[in-house]
């Protein structure tokens, strides 16, 4: 899991011809880390199917078992979570180690909080330059006692508050993971905890947190956003969950049908939740022949079919209210971008720079060195595309422990003239295990170092 510390594996990706086929993408990233942490607050068993295994869910797993809950796995995606009710968690005898992962970190932050137990969360490099301040003010105010290492960062220990207080909290930052945060640590507290997003984030923690039974309501704020109000102390029932596949994770294949000439290709049970569906729609807006087919629910989700054909992409100004609708997309879009007819303006994104890794700084880097044209802004980028032609590549692209950036660098090489090399895969392990199999289903194939 310590990536940083192993050799370095470059990968390489070419397509000889068109895109084809059909593909299944893994479970849904957001919702995984959700099902484990709701199971493990629950009183008795749940089961969970299509669980993602990436590393970053596997270290949630592992988090929740050290404090006491039995998580184990029968089969692929299929897993079994004995829980210890809420306000049961029990003191975890090492640190937690978080690997990649802010959502594990974040949200497991917020559970702890309002628990009598202290932790200790350590990370990998990417993880430990992320801010934590934005989850440490909120549960400070809710009397978790918090040392972080300098700029608030980890590796942090929090202790938990004996007697946790409710708070009524507006989200100085769009983020679905201090929003959850809050709402995990409002369920161990015996009065109602508040929280205000001024735009609606993703949503899983609500949705799931009601299906276990929580005693919580959301409802839109006049001036935009919402509030959700969650009264703790509710004994959340164990369920039978299933996890649509992930919209950030098709975004790779899809982007990739798009841009490929005679591409054709069919994505099968991707989530379509109205705050995770962004890409699609701004892709449409860019001119993509793209169909969504038997829409169907899936685990209290929607979910469809994605029928994505090579179209001729045109650039545009991207409305920044679309961003929390598909932050962890915008690097996979910059590649859609680079193939796009004129310039594509993308603004309003600065918290990309605080992902796993600045995003915006390591995109704008490795498109100027496979031969694109951009120009890096504060808070976005501006990418002035080919047009549809293949663009010059030639380049090893750093992905900086970044899983997305590794990916959106293999896709753009499909459509370089010489291949782009991805510097390490080992990242793509955290959220996609099963990336490079999908793209060699649907045609594309691994390139040798001397094809670079
Ligand atoms: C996530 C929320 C997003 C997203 C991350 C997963 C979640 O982060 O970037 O990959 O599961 O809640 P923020 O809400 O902090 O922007």
């Amino acid at each position: 899991m310590s990536h940083g510390t192993t050799p370095p594996s470059p990968l390489i990706l070419v397509a000889d011809g068109p895109l084809g086929g059909e593909a299944r993408v893994p479970g849904d990233k957001s919702i995984s880390h959700r099902a484990i942490m709701l199971s493990a607050l629950a009183v008795g068993r749940s089961e969970i199917r299509g669980l993602l295994e990436g590393e970053d869910v596997l270290a949630t797993a592992a988090a929740m078992r050290a404090m006491g809950a039995t998580v184990e796995r029968l089969g692929p995606g299929h897993w079994i979570v004995d829980g210890v009710g809420v306000g049961g968690l029990l003191q975890p005898q090492a640190a937690l180690d978080m690997g990649n992962s802010g959502t594990s970190t974040r949200l497991l932050m917020g559970l702890v909080a309002s628990h009598p137990v202290t932790a200790t969360f350590t990370g990998d490099e990417s993880l430990s330059r992320r801010p934590m301040g934005r989850v440490i003010e909120p549960l400070g105010r809710m009397g978790a006692d918090i040392t972080a290492s300098p700029g608030g960062r980890l590796p942090l220990i929090l202790r938990g508050a004996e007697t946790p207080l409710p708070i009524r909290y507006r989200l100085p930052v769009a983020s679905a993971q201090v929003k959850s945060a809050i709402l995990l640590a409002g369920l161990n507290i015996g009065a109602e905890t508040v929280v205000e997003e001024p735009v609606p984030t993703r949503d899983h923690s609500e949705r799931m947190l009601k299906g276990f039974g929580a005693d919580l309501s959301a409802e839109p704020l006049p001036e935009g956003g919402n509030r959700i109000a969650i009264r703790g102390w509710a004994s959340l029932k164990p369920q039978a969950l299933e996890v649509p596949g992930d919209p950030s994770s098709a975004g790779f294949p899809l982007v990739a049908a798009l841009i490929v000439p005679g591409s054709d290709v069919l994505i099968r049970g991707v989530g379509q939740n109205p705050t995770r569906d962004g890409l699609v729609r701004v892709l449409s807006m860019m001119g993509a022949d793209i169909e969504l087919l038997d829409p169907r629910e899936v685990g209290g989700e929607p979910v469809a079919d994605i029928r994505v054909r090579h179209s001729a992409l045109r650039g545009i100004e991207v409305p920044p209210e679309v961003a929390p609708s598909m932050i962890d997309e915008y690097p996979i879009l910059f590649v859609a971008a680079a193939l796009a007819e004129g310039r594509t303006v993308m603004r309003g994104i600065e918290e990309l720079r605080v992902k796993e890794s600045d995003r915006i700084a390591a995109m704008a880097a490795g498109l100027r060195a496979a031969g694109v044209q951009v120009e890096e802004l504060p808070d976005g980028l501006i990418v002035n595309g080919s047009g549809g032609g293949p663009v010059a590549g030639g380049a090893t692209v750093a992905t900086h422990l970044d899983h997305r950036i590794a990916m959106s660098f293999a896709v753009l090489s499909l459509v370089s003239r010489r291949p782009v090399k991805v510097d390490d895969r080992a990242p793509i392990a955290t959220s996609f295990p099963d990336f490079l199999p999908l793209m060699q289903r649907l045609g594309a194939r691994e390139g040798q170092s001397h094809e670079a």
